[in-house]
């Protein structure tokens, strides 16, 4: 199958009409999508990405007031979804029959995202169904946040690449639940908790593990994971002991002494996390590709989006502890 990267808006609606998949930008990462309500385009999003069919998947509506149809909001629900759809937000609402299973892998809810993209909210507001996507990687890679990121893995296996620029976010949908008066947080990402607890007038809260929740991306090995060896921690010890090895660090604005600069990977020169996480998962794509032994990665600032950050960077690492 030929891969064709555009800007089509439709020529991309035809293909999901037809059952197929498209690679969608959002602000986030780039998503594999297809027709929500069709399972056999839906089962082709789990086969392109070598994904389990256990792990299930966001779905993408247009407009927060299309939920409706598919899923259950109660007030705190519609709060948060006015304040923070369209964006980097994703809820995981009681889902309606109209659903499918697949999509949900067999769970009562379903995670509803309204991206905020303008290509992608142009192609989702013609749709007569809302898209299925997860991020366009291959299973446990890196997330895309360009279209030739998508390209470089799933070239050959999806008909259209929608290309909308570099992702602004770069890091995927923080992803939360509401349990009676609470909101859970099952993903830190794109939003920040200190937004939604701002908004909500308490602190979030982590998943109890008694509740019932299906296999998340967190609780698999090698989620985000670069080919090379990433580890975390504190730079000027790991630096230590490697220093037989060739070493790259990601860090977000200070160079350590002992290394070239050419191998130190800055993500804002400004100290800014927010800019950090756009540039996240590009530098870690190309860092893959240089030949390096381990990548060396900071702690970031547990605040804003460097909660994402380490997060990611976190579980980056798990396959090579
Ligand atoms: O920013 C994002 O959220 C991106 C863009 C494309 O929208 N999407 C994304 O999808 O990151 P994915 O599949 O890579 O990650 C979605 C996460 C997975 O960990 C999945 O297990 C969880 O959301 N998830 C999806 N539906 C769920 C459900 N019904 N119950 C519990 N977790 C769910
Ligand atoms: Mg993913």
């Amino acid at each position: 199958m030929q891969t064709i990267i555009g800007t089509d808006v439709q020529a991309a609606a035809q293909i999901l009409q037809q059952g197929q998949l498209v690679a969608i930008p959002t602000e986030t990462v780039y998503g594999l999508a297809a027709n929500a309500l069709d399972e056999k385009a839906v089962v082709q999003i789990f086969d392109a990405k070598n994904r389990p069919r256990f792990n299930p998947l966001i779905m993408h509506v247009g407009s927060i007031s299309a939920i409706s149809q598919y899923a259950i909001m109660n007030d705190l629900a519609q709060k948060l979804a006015h304040a923070f759809m369209p964006g980097a937000f994703t809820l995981l609402l009681p889902k309606l029959p109209v659903v499918p299973d697949l999509v949900t892998a067999g769970s009562p809810k379903v995670a509803v995202r309204m991206p905020n993209h303008a290509l992608t909210l142009a192609l989702l507001q013609q749709l007569p169904f809302p898209l299925a996507a997860p991020s366009a990687n291959v299973f446990g890679y890196v997330s895309p946040t360009t279209a030739q990121h998508v390209y470089d893995g799933l070239s050959g296996r999806i008909p259209y690449i929608l290309d909308g620029g570099a992702c602004t976010v770069g890091v995927e949908s923080t992803i939360v639940e509401v349990v009676a008066d609470a909101v859970v947080v099952h993903r830190v990402g794109g939003v920040n908790i200190e937004a939604i607890e701002a908004l909500i007038g308490k602190k979030v809260q982590l998943p109890a593990t008694t509740v019932h929740k299906p296999v998340t991306s967190g609780q698999l090995k090698s989620h985000y994971a670069t080919t090379t060896p990433l580890i975390r921690g504190d730079v000027k010890a790991l630096l230590a002991e490697f220093a037989d090895k060739k070493v790259a660090i990601i860090g977000l604005n200070t160079y350590y002494e002992g290394l070239p600069k050419a191998q130190q990977y800055l993500l804002s020169v400004d100290g800014n996390l927010t800019e950090a996480a756009q540039h996240l998962f590009n530098v870690m794509r190309q860092l893959d590709g240089k030949g390096y032994d381990v990548i060396i990665a900071e702690v970031f600032p547990d605040e804003g989006l460097g909660k994402a950050i380490n997060d990611r960077l976190e579980r980056a690492q798990v396959l090579h502890k």
